[in-house]
């Protein structure tokens, strides 16, 4: 029997752990991360004539508009490095994307394999984001509390610069979070009533969570 994509969303606010979760789960499953946010961070910094379109959105918490990032989403799934599978951090993020991406990927036979929703209170997501720390060279995130980089400021893995995201100020998360619950949350019962959603309590260390999502995807992954 030929075995399936493993093709899996990680869904939940900003500040859940997707990208801290998702970096384990890639390393264990050997499928690649794509992370929407990282993949337009990257445009911005490339200084392309979309640049200064997405930057706006991004810095105000606001969603970029589906058709813009679901162009870019389908490009990057088509790429060789996703012929087993994928993991989705941060798309879809409105229920239109969603839609669109149920009929990209009925198209290319390889259907969904399951939506991980990463749950955690709005008051913990907020202390999160504001201490979070990225390094500037290898993106590896931290917490100045939960992930403390041996040396202040510096990134453990590289030595590289670790610095602040501009959209984890509290004005901005307090947008982002609206624009979560008003614009993303709605996932949850879609995916629900799909019978494709698990959901997992993220307000528990990294280990314990990492261990329950390996469990639930062991079990979509079997033959
Ligand atoms: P994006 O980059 O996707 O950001 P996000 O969804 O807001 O998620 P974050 O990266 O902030 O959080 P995370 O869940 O990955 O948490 P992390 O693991 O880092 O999107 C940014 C912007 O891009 C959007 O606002 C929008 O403008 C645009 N965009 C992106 N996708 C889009 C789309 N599909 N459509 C339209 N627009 C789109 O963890 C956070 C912190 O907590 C870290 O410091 C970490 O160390 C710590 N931490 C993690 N887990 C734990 C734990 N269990 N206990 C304690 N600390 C923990």
């Amino acid at each position: 029997m030929t075995k399936r994509n493993l093709n899996l969303i990680f869904l939940g606010p900003p500040g859940a752990g997707k990208g801290t979760q998702a970096k384990q789960v890639v390393d264990k499953y050997s499928i690649p991360q794509i992370s929407t946010g990282d993949l337009m961070r990257a445009t911005v910094s490339s200084g392309s004539s979309l640049s200064e379109k997405l930057k706006s959105y991004m810095q105000a918490g606001a969603l970029v508009p589906d058709q813009l990032v679901l162009d870019i989403l389908i490009a990057r799934i088509d790429q060789a490095d996703c012929q087993k599978g994928f993991l989705l951090d941060g798309f879809p993020r409105t229920v239109g994307q969603a839609e669109e991406l149920e009929k990209a990927l009925l198209k290319r036979n390889s259907p969904l394999s399951g939506v991980v929703s990463i749950d955690v209170p709005d008051e913990v997501l907020t202390g999160r984001l504001t201490a979070r720390r990225i390094c500037s060279k290898c993106s590896a995130s931290y917490h100045l509390e939960y992930l403390k980089p041996q040396k202040d400021g510096i990134c453990d893995r590289c030595g590289g610069e670790l610095y602040q995201r501009k959209d984890d100020s509290e004005e901005v998360i307090k947008n982002r979070l609206k624009v979560y619950h008003e614009q993303t949350s709605p996932l949850v019962d879609f995916y629900q009533k799909k019978k494709n959603l698990y959901p997992v309590d993220g307000n528990k260390k990294i280990d314990m969570i990492f261990q329950e999502i390996c469990d639930i995807i062991d079990r979509l992954n079997s033959p």
